[in-house]
């Protein structure tokens, strides 16, 4: 089996073994089938942003430190060389453009006569030039095309396409392979493989890169996927539909060729969960790529509302008087069990009540159906979580939400990059709850003077493992919910202050 094979391989070539509780996968055959959820949970290569998390690139001692190929610590910088005039961004027919300038992703573009060879993982282009030489020229460039581009273990587990110039061999009048099918759009290509698996991945790393990439085609594009798993396909056809018009082709698993006379190999990625609209055509946003979870999960929703109207009439005959109330500000906690899990959670649920909050826990899991926990937040005023994959899902609350994010010991800096940045840049109004050494599990655990608890940076310091063991792995919070409390009165004043603002607006 190829992929266990490869898992093999990169063992002996890391012989780390990340193993985050987030359920990431990297290339375990396991996590494609959605029918055995106990392996889905079993993890092998498993990572996270956890490998980035928490190492904050300027406690990095040097830039040439091996741990910054843990983050790109210049990932700030690097969104500018991703301009809309990259080296690729007029590229003329018959060639090939690669641009490696990103440190998050390479993104090759082709034009011309391109016919896909998936057994040999290449795609050919053909061109009619006779070099001066005479000579056939095998020009070809190497891509993998995911997003991870600085960490090489991950890199090393995807696909490597092999792009090639061909020339034709003049002493054969056509030895170009043979098209089956034609396409008169262009293609993307790119991998499912790496993180897929973990939700903050499968949006980080895929969703929005493909957003980013393909947008512009206005859904009249053909996505051609590496390491193709069907369960993504099922998890996200309702967004895939609203990408692209075509059926996805795997790669490798249909043998046929594929012409095409565009394509963009590699997806852009411009930071965490983020859409830059200064490297947009037309200025797209975050909160346009949004509008496509929400059209996307709209018919799902109705199919859902309809049934539960059904069901309800079906039982109740009477018909109930309407609800003249005004409907309670809305608050959902994202709930974990295990690591992370706030262990007073009941009593949190009962202080929001009595604040005045209809309240809903909602424990994401792998299988989840996604267009109900959009159902739930888009109709919710108050996000709360601790920090953690999950935290992605702050992408299903409508811009001016709140988003209130419990921020464990030592995950200051991850909380921040990953999910507070993020969610500002969504509309979104965030309040990252840092939690004392006092709310940690960890207090019970060490001395009060203990660097765990009184410097989580230093022992950040001293590597992933510890920041993944102590801090990751082992921490529960306890909240101490009067000072919890301020951020939920808080939260509650300002959904009823914007509330009364729209009535007031709307009744002008
Ligand atoms: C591009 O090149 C291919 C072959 O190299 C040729 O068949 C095609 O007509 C060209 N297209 C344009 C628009 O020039
Ligand atoms: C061109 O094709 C001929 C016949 O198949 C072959 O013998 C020759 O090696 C080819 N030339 C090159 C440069 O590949
Ligand atoms: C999300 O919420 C908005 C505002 O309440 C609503 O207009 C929209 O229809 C909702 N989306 C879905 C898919 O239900
Ligand atoms: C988490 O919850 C599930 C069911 O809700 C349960 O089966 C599992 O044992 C729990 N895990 C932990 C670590 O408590």
């Amino acid at each position: 089996m190829v992929h266990y094979q490869r898992y093999i391989q990169l063992r002996k070539v890391v012989n780390v073994t990340y193993v985050d509780e987030e359920d990431a996968c990297v290339n375990m055959s396991a996590c494609n089938k959605r029918s055995k959820p106990k392996l889905l949970f079993f993890l092998l290569f498993c990572t996270l942003l956890s490998s980035c998390l928490l190492l904050s690139p300027h406690l990095l001692p040097f830039p040439t430190s091996p741990l910054s190929l843990i983050y790109p610590a210049g990932a700030e910088d690097e969104t500018l060389s991703v301009s809309k005039t990259s080296p690729c961004s007029s590229v003329s027919n018959g060639t090939i453009c690669c641009d490696r300038s990103s440190i998050r992703s390479d993104v090759c573009v082709m034009k011309g006569d391109i016919r896909t060879h998936s057994s040999s993982f290449s795609v050919f282009l053909y061109t009619s030039k006779i070099s001066h030489t005479g000579e056939q020229s095998f020009r070809q460039e190497k891509i993998r095309p995911y997003t991870r581009k600085w960490e090489p273990s991950t890199m090393a587990t995807i696909d490597e396409l092999t792009l090639i110039d061909k020339k034709p061999n003049s002493s054969i009048s056509d030895d170009r392979h043979k098209c089956d099918v034609y396409h008169d759009v262009p293609a993307v290509f790119f991998s499912t493989g790496g993180y897929t698996g973990n939700v903050y991945h499968e949006f980080n790393d895929g969703l929005i890169p493909l957003y980013i990439t393909s947008q512009k085609y206005n859904k009249k594009v053909v996505f051609v996927i590496l390491e193709y798993h069907d369960w993504w396909i099922t998890k996200y056809e309702n967004l895939l539909k609203h990408l692209s018009d075509f059926e996805p082709i795997d790669f490798s698993g249909d043998k046929r060729t594929h012409c095409f006379s565009d394509a963009i190999v590699g997806l852009k990625i411009h930071n965490e969960l983020a859409v830059d609209s200064s490297l947009m055509e037309g200025s797209k946003t975050i909160k346009d790529f949004r509008d496509i979870l929400d059209k996307g999960y709209r018919p799902r929703i109705q199919g859902l509302v309809f049934e539960e109207e059904h069901e309800k009439s079906q039982q109740n005959k009477r018909i109930k008087p309407i609800r003249q109330q005004p409907e309670k500000p809305k608050l959902v906690i994202i709930s974990r069990n295990g690591s992370r899990e706030i262990l007073n959670e009941n009593l949190l649920v009962k202080m929001a009540s009595k604040i005045g909050f209809s309240v809903t826990v909602v424990k994401p899991q792998r299988t989840s159906e996604l267009a109900k926990i959009y159902r739930e937040l888009n109709s919710s005023d108050v996000m709360v979580g601790v920090h953690g994959a999950a935290m992605t899902h702050f992408l299903f609350m409508k811009p001016g939400s709140v988003f209130i994010q419990v921020v464990p010991l030592g995950t200051n800096w991850a909380a921040e990059t990953y999910y507070g940045e993020p969610a500002k840049k969504l509309g979104l109004r965030y309040i990252g709850y840092e939690i004392l050494p006092r709310e940690s599990s960890l207090y019970d655990e060490y001395q009060s003077d203990d660097p765990v608890l009184s410097d989580p940076n230093s022992v950040n310091d001293r590597g992933w493992e510890f920041t993944k063991k102590i801090y990751l792995d082992r921490q529960k919070v306890r909240l101490n919910l009067v000072r919890f409390r301020k951020r939920l009165i808080r939260s509650y004043i300002y959904t009823m202050t914007k509330r009364n603002t729209n009535d007031m607006v709307r009744s002008q």
